[in-house]
């Protein structure tokens, strides 16, 4: 009986070294990263745990929050640097890709930019030089630091035409060419993005690629688009995203999926049943974790056959406890649990990557 005991605790030492020695990172395939999006917590070094994660599995980093408009310009005449200098050096320190996220969006950007001087909203004029104004500003300060910008974010609507965002109704459809125009002058050796979820959709994929052979056609640069890859378990299914990688990649461009995380909670109407609402409340069952893991190893696949086009995978939040799509409910979308242990779903992907190899 004792022998047996030693040999099971033998063999879960050996498993937690093997996981120990495994790092994402060096799995990857040549001209493709693998990265992670940072809240404050963790780029503060308060969240130690996540730190030593973060620096041995990731060699690209984005900011979940720290770098958007709202943020880091919060007022007219203020700028607030200091917590994004913090996020931007913790990636130089570990030599890492770090990525700025984002420059131009219709979320998180301050009422006062839209506003005009006399209570009307800002005209077209006013408009396109606050933009250019931060652009230089944010792009500047981190210029030879930041590799690469998300420019423009979730621009395009549903059935495929521009958002009707307030940069858009005040400036006019060319505030997409301008940001990228800004972004250049800025930095002229950072690479520039643009970002959007749902791509999957045909309708929608249509409009950012009228949108991305807009640019070309200007010859205003553009070097990647980011699929920010917010999915379910079955939805999108394997062939559509297949299908929307070639797509996205035959506008000649590099396709990064930027913000990646696999959704388990059911979209409810506020005020559902609590049983219904967050199924998983007392930990997720393990016929689950076993379906996260096989959707995971599914979509790394894809990036694998593709490897010639995907330059970089980043996952949106490091754990289940640091991501957006908790809300109040207890979510399991990511490759680690709440105690930081790598999940199946992080197995799966290793094996993905090494029989992908
Ligand atoms: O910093 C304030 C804090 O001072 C305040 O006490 C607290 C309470 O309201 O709010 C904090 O701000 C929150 C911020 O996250 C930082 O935690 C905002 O309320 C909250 O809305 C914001 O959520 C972020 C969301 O973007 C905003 O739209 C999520 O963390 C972030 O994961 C999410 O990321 C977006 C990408 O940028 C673009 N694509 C979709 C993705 C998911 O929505």
């Amino acid at each position: 009986m004792m022998r047996w005991l030693i040999a099971i605790a033998g063999f879960a030492v050996f498993a937690a070294s093997a996981h120990q020695e495994t790092a994402l990172k060096d799995l990857m395939p040549k001209g493709m990263v693998i990265g992670v999006a940072l809240n404050q917590r963790q780029f503060d070094g308060v969240d130690a745990a996540a730190v030593d994660i973060i620096t041995k599995q990731f060699s690209q980093i984005s900011p979940e929050n720290v770098l958007k408009f709202q943020p880091i310009h919060p007022a007219a005449d203020r700028y607030a640097f200091e917590a994004a200098d913090r996020f931007v050096q913790f990636g130089v320190d570990r030599r890492m890709q770090v990525v700025g996220h984002t420059l131009v969006w219709h979320s998180q950007t301050g009422a006062w930019v839209f506003q005009g001087t006399d209570g009307r909203p800002a005209d077209r004029d006013m408009l396109l030089a606050r933009m250019r104004d931060h652009i230089r500003t944010v792009v500047g300060r981190y210029k030879g630091r930041i590799h690469g910008w998300d420019v423009v974010n979730e621009a395009i609507d549903e059935d495929g035409s521009l958002r009707k965002s307030p940069w858009q109704v005040g400036i006019g459809d060319d505030y997409v060419a301008k940001a990228f125009e800004f972004a250049r002058e800025a930095d002229p050796d950072a690479e520039l993005y643009y970002n959007d979820f749902n791509l999957e959709k045909p309708a929608k994929r249509a409009g950012v690629i009228k949108l991305v052979r807009d640019l070309q056609a200007r010859n205003v640069r553009i070097d990647g688009i980011g699929n920010q890859g917010h999915w379910r378990l079955d939805t999108p299914t394997i062939d559509e995203i297949d299908t929307a990688l070639v797509e996205l990649h035959a506008t000649g461009l590099k396709v990064m999926y930027t913000e990646l995380d696999i959704n388990l909670l059911p979209n409810i109407p506020r005020g559902a049943d609590p049983s219904i609402a967050n199924p998983y409340a007392n930990g997720l069952p393990d016929e689950m974790q076993q379906q996260l893991a096989r959707r995971y190893a599914d979509v790394f696949r894809v990036f694998l056959k593709h490897r010639h086009a995907v330059t970089r995978v980043t996952l949106w939040g490091l754990s289940d406890a640091d991501s957006w799509l908790n809300r109040g409910r207890l979510n399991y979308p990511l490759l680690w649990d709440r105690q930081r242990r790598p999940k199946p779903a992080f197995d799966a992907v290793v094996a993905a990557l090494r029989n992908g190899k």
